[in-house]
């Protein structure tokens, strides 16, 4: 069996009632992007709030941590995780707690005894040092030297504020040296599985600490980790759990993992990540804010390592490895199976998009640091606008080569971006492009691209005299003395339709109004831009307008564009509807 199966069994049968894992993307509580303990969804009963399965709780639950992903390529880190739990709510508390930790690890994995010590609660100004959990570990038979008191690793809270508590954490001698008698917390080969928390305390903004209704435990116990544990490996990616994605990236690349470590590492967690985070009923996409944001950091790093690989990145390696993950957990986690499509062209819409760019984003980061100068922040968000590189990724290329990125430039500019879009989507500089849903985005752009058809189709003396948008539809009037006759139409479709196949990139440039207008930009309203203006280029020239946007990053997100109708607007003004569909 196993050890999700085990544990789960093991805490059932001391009363536990089994709860289905929580979406990686928290349903209420908007202060953490994802779910990153097994509390976390949790928090309204154990600040008191009666729990419908009751007092004894345990599962497994997905966990995100993306604090720090320059952790990731080591042997223990992911940034996706499981973690198992037990809890009880204002029920049993540390007596319970450590005996069953204790025979679980004993019994129910047969860890010996001696392979074991553990961390408590030395206390501090305000909460005694932890002399019960101390007397228990005793009584299990863990001798005195196995046991280390310390304050600030053995005080557990989810962020800043809320139910947090002293606990006491387990560890497992992960080496083949003698054991030694003392336990050193500072010596690496003790590594901890598992915490079990004494939530009592509720800690508030102000840093004060009061007692919470109830005594509850929380306890975390990580799968990949003592899963590695178990089978005796040193390295969590050489465990059952890892074994077949690591070899399928060793298959697919032609090389063998020994000497590839950190990129095949990097491949495998962050495409798992991203399985799970593109198959969460919160319906995530890749974007440019929150969770979307790392999403496509997740992507577009595993990308970049797939590529260090020499595997070929327009082949379906991608979907091969997800599909293999995606196998591997959908019997314990139902929305894979649901959302297998939805993640399988998650992944394949995100790779179409960074692989246009990826090639002449590095040649373009070559050329700026040829001199070996640090980055300022106007190039790293050109990187990132025209680019589509997070800024991250101009962060960790840069480290390679030793040099550094201006971040606060960089968001300062980021700022000043978005304000422009803002005002944009406020409808104050384009009349009738009001509104920035994704649908409305992408018809702006579609916009765009019909001006510029009906410029190769009728003539350069077509000019756009009005637009409206809803998430339905665009409408686009534009001077023209002639209905048009259906092969003219026909015409425009088709270019717009070839150019969102060719899959052209969307391309903001700033610069004085003056200059935009001699470009040969189109634009409607000039009186209403300020002296800076955006212009949003699309392909190799092919459309080039002041516009505020927003618009969307290549012509390929735009869906099939079809024109449903054609009518005189006003004396020498005609007006075409259309629609852009799934394809
Ligand atoms: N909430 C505790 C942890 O994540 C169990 O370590």
């Amino acid at each position: 069996m196993n050890l999700k199966d085990l544990y789960i069994n093991y805490f059932v049968s001391k009363g536990h009632k089994q709860i289905p894992s929580a979406p990686v993307v928290p349903e209420n509580d908007p202060s953490v992007l994802f779910n990153t303990a097994g509390m976390q969804p949790l928090i309204p009963y154990l600040m008191g709030q009666e729990h419908p399965y009751g007092k004894r709780l345990t599962d497994y639950q997905k966990c995100v941590r993306t604090n720090d992903l320059d952790n990731i390529g080591d042997t223990y880190h992911h940034t996706f995780f499981e973690m198992l739990g037990n809890w009880s709510l204002g029920d049993y508390f540390k007596k319970e707690a450590i005996e069953w930790s204790f025979e679980f690890l004993t019994k129910e994995l047969n860890i010996p005894k001696e392979r074991l010590a553990v961390t408590i609660f030395a206390g501090n100004d305000t909460i005694p040092f932890d002399q019960e959990a101390h007397d228990l570990w005793i009584e299990q038979g863990i001798p005195e030297e196995r046991i280390a008191p310390t304050s600030d690793d053995n005080f557990w809270i989810a962020g800043e504020t809320g139910p947090c508590g002293p606990d006491t954490e387990m560890f497992y001698w992960r080496s083949n040296d003698p054991i030694p008698e003392k336990f050193d917390t500072e010596d690496e080969r003790w590594v901890e599985i598992w915490n079990d928390v004494f939530m009592q305390f509720e800690k508030h903004e102000d840093g004060s600490v009061t007692e919470l209704k109830n005594k509850n435990v929380d306890t975390g116990m990580g799968v990949e980790r003592t899963t590695a544990i178990l089978e005796g490996v040193n390295d969590n990616y050489q465990s059952s759990i890892w074994i077949p994605t690591i070899k399928l990236i060793e298959s697919i690349s032609g090389l063998s993992y020994e000497g590839n470590e950190k990129s095949m590492r990097i491949i495998a967690d962050h495409l798992r990540t991203a399985v799970f985070i593109l198959a969460d009923p919160a319906g995530i996409k890749p974007s440019n804010t929150d969770q979307g944001y790392i999403l496509r950091r997740l992507i577009r790093r595993a990308i970049r390592h797939a590529k260090n690989l020499n595997i070929d990145i327009n082949s379906d390696w991608e979907q091969q490895i997800a599909s293999l993950l995606l196998d591997q957990y959908d019997t314990y986690y139902s929305e894979l199976k649901d959302n297998r499509q939805v993640v399988l062209e998650g992944l394949s819409n995100e790779k179409v998009k960074f692989n246009r760019t990826l090639e002449k984003g590095l040649r373009e980061f070559e050329k700026v640091t040829r001199n070996n100068e640090d980055i300022d922040g106007v190039t790293a968000f050109h990187l990132f606008d025209t680019y589509g590189f997070p800024i991250e990724l101009t962060e960790e290329l840069a480290k390679e080569k030793g040099l550094k990125v201006d971040i606060d430039g960089y968001k300062a500019k980021f700022k000043e971006h978005q304000e422009l879009s803002r005002t944009a989507s406020q409808g104050k500089f384009k009349g009738g492009l009001a509104g920035n849903s994704e649908i409305e985005t992408r018809y702006h752009t579609a916009t765009h691209l019909l001006n510029a058809a009906l410029k190769v189709v009728i003539g350069p003396d077509v000019h756009q005299k009005g637009s409206n948008i809803t998430d339905e539809r665009m409408r686009f009037d534009f001077s023209c003395d002639h209905k048009l006759s259906d092969e003219e139409k026909k015409q425009a479709e088709d270019l717009v339709n070839q150019w969102i196949k060719e899959g052209l990139d969307v391309v903001r440039k700033e610069m004085p109004k003056q200059e935009a207008i001699d470009s040969g930009a189109e634009c409607m309203f000039i009186e209403k831009y300020p002296d800076i203006v955006s212009v949003y280029i699309i392909g190799d020239g092919i459309s080039k307008e002041l516009c505020g946007g927003p618009h969307v990053s290549n012509t390929s997100e735009l869906g099939h564009f079809k024109i449903t109708k054609e009518e005189a607007s006003s004396q020498g003004v005609r007006r075409i509807k259309a629609i852009l569909e799934e394809e």
